[in-house]
């Protein structure tokens, strides 16, 4: 008996090792790590470095020479395309096949959980109805409004102001992270974690919540999984490192919906308390209020720290941004409408659809430097794109924002200029087709957050815009990104301020 049982274990571990192996070497062809064609052996050396500062900007390089405007990284089993029909066929027409994958859903599964950033199928649908029917409602839409003009007037001109008295640089992407972040917050919580108060406290969910966001972008960076994989059974390295700043980001979030539970959430108008109207389990709660953090935090500061950099660049635009806010709110920013003489004059939701250049402006910013400079999915079945590359089961394919807005072919013969007035005719603002610009995703699952964050970045550029003179230090460096789920610049965006018109006292 004791014989039969030692075979039994032999002949089953035996079956099991080989399976395992078998597995592994089928995944591990499929990545095809030993390509020696031209891109893969540039791409596993890097000897693309030299040359370009930014893995985006060879990838740029090479969707220009592709004459569909897609490229193939083997050793990534990465199709990666800057053609507009492609996008649209994997954005809308063709959805259903292009999910965001189990691949994806596993590299940010620990941070996200099933947060509707990291869903597919029905998990994703019931978010995607519930908080579009929330974000779509009048009264949240007038509570955002609410929460961003109160950390402009109470924090950010402010904080302006004082670094304009002292006349030193501050560095704009941290400000505007710190701007965005304390804003998101309250408005998915009702949770302000004051972190653009004067002092700059370092907040620890704050910390936390970009080293988890970084960490997660290098696990998508790897050739394989199984690395991160394997130090992630063990604790080891960096998978330690995230393991204990997700704990951080979920537990504040955990304390904040006890917290809310207990005070009662019928009365309060932010997000999470809307979403405890459906659901009751309060981790899917948590979940879903992570997702919400990740979408509307980086986005907006990245989009409003190179926004600043361009209008550095290009004085005459910042000039007519300045024009038209004079003819459409008046050229006093400092005048409250309703002549209460402790506030100051913000413009109001209603003149910002008549700021049709501001728009143009930041829509052309954000072409140039897209806050999510790529997007990938995974191919649920073998398909071919509509410029006739094959795709695989199981292949990634990305659309790439950052290099469509730098192709000619795309937006003619100067793609590379900061020129808003390609967004306007007859003096209005004309939007472009969405599988042009994905810059917002575009399809099914385009950006929820779209008029809210252009509500929040066109009021506080224009409140800074029009009381300072904001001059990026050395603004014609070449920018650097360092890695993470959204653009963020390494060594930050130094800018000295100087106060344009005195305010009353
Ligand atoms: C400049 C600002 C923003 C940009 C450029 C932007 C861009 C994007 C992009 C590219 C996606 C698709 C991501 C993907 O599926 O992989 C997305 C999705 C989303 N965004 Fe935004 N976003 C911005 C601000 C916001 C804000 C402020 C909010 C929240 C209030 C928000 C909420 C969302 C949500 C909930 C989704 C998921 C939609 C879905 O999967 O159905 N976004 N956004």
């Amino acid at each position: 008996m004791e014989q039969l049982q030692s075979s039994f274990c032999f002949i089953f571990f035996t079956f099991t090792f080989l399976f395992s192996l078998f597995s592994f070497s089928l995944f591990i062809l499929r990545l095809k790590p030993c390509c020696s064609c031209d891109v893969c052996t540039a791409f596993l050396s890097r000897s693309w470095s030299p040359e370009f500062v930014n893995l985006s900007d060879w990838y740029t390089h090479l969707l220009r020479k592709s004459p569909t405007g897609t490229i193939h990284i083997h050793v990534l089993n990465n199709i990666i395309t800057a053609n507009p029909e492609n996008v649209e066929y994997m954005i809308k027409t063709n959805f259903d096949n292009y999910p965001k994958g189990k691949a994806f859903s596993t590299i940010l599964g620990d941070l996200l959980g099933k947060g509707i950033f990291n869903v597919d199928g029905k998990c994703w649908r019931f978010q995607r109805k519930m908080a579009s029917l929330e974000l779509g409602s009048l009264s949240i839409r007038s509570h955002a409004l609410n929460v961003v003009v109160d950390e402009i007037e109470s924090r950010l001109i402010p904080f302006f102001s004082v670094a304009a008295d002292k006349g030193e640089a501050l560095d704009l992407q941290d400000v505007f992270k710190r701007f965005s972040f304390d804003s998101i917050c309250k408005f998915s919580f009702g949770l302000d974690p004051g972190s653009l108060k004067p002092e700059l406290p370092v907040s620890e969910l704050e910390s936390a919540f970009d080293r988890s966001s970084m960490l997660c972008a290098e696990r998508a960076m790897a050739t394989t999984p199984l690395v991160w994989k394997f130090k992630r059974f063990f604790n080891l390295g960096s998978e330690k490192k995230l393991k204990e700043s997700i704990r951080v980001v979920k537990r504040m979030a955990d304390e904040v919906i006890k917290k809310r539970r207990q005070s009662g959430f019928s009365k309060t108008n932010d997000l999470l308390s809307r979403f405890m109207g459906s659901i009751s389990d309060d981790d899917y709660l948590r979940d879903i209020v992570i997702s919400f953090l990740l979408a509307g935090r980086d986005t907006v500061a990245s989009a409003l720290t190179t926004f600043f950099l361009l209008l550095s660049q290009n004085p005459k635009v910042l000039q007519k941004i300045r024009e038209e806010s004079g003819r459409v709110i008046g050229d006093d920013p400092t005048q409250d409408p309703a002549g209460d003489p402790t506030r100051e004059k913000l413009p109001a939701f209603g003149d910002l659809r008549h700021l049709h250049y501001l728009k143009a402006a930041l829509h052309e910013s954000m072409r140039l430097y897209p806050p999510v400079q790529f997007d990938s999915k995974f191919a649920k079945q073998d398909d071919v794109l509509p410029d006739g590359t094959f795709v695989r089961r199981n292949s990634r394919v990305t659309y790439h924002p950052y290099a469509m807005g730098r192709m000619e072919r795309i937006w003619g013969s100067d793609p590379l200029e900061f020129k808003p007035e390609r967004w306007i005719r007859d003096g209005v603002f004309m939007p472009e087709s969405a599988y042009k610009y994905p810059v917002y995703q575009g399809g099914v699952r385009v950006c929820l957050g779209k008029e809210m964050s252009l509500m929040e970045m066109k009021i506080a550029s224009l409140s800074l815009i029009r009381r300072f003179d904001v001059q990026v230090v050395n603004p014609d460096r070449i920018l650097r990104f360092s890695p993470g789920l959204t653009a963020n610049v390494s060594g930050g965006m130094p800018a000295v301020v100087v106060r344009r018109r005195e305010l009353p006292e």
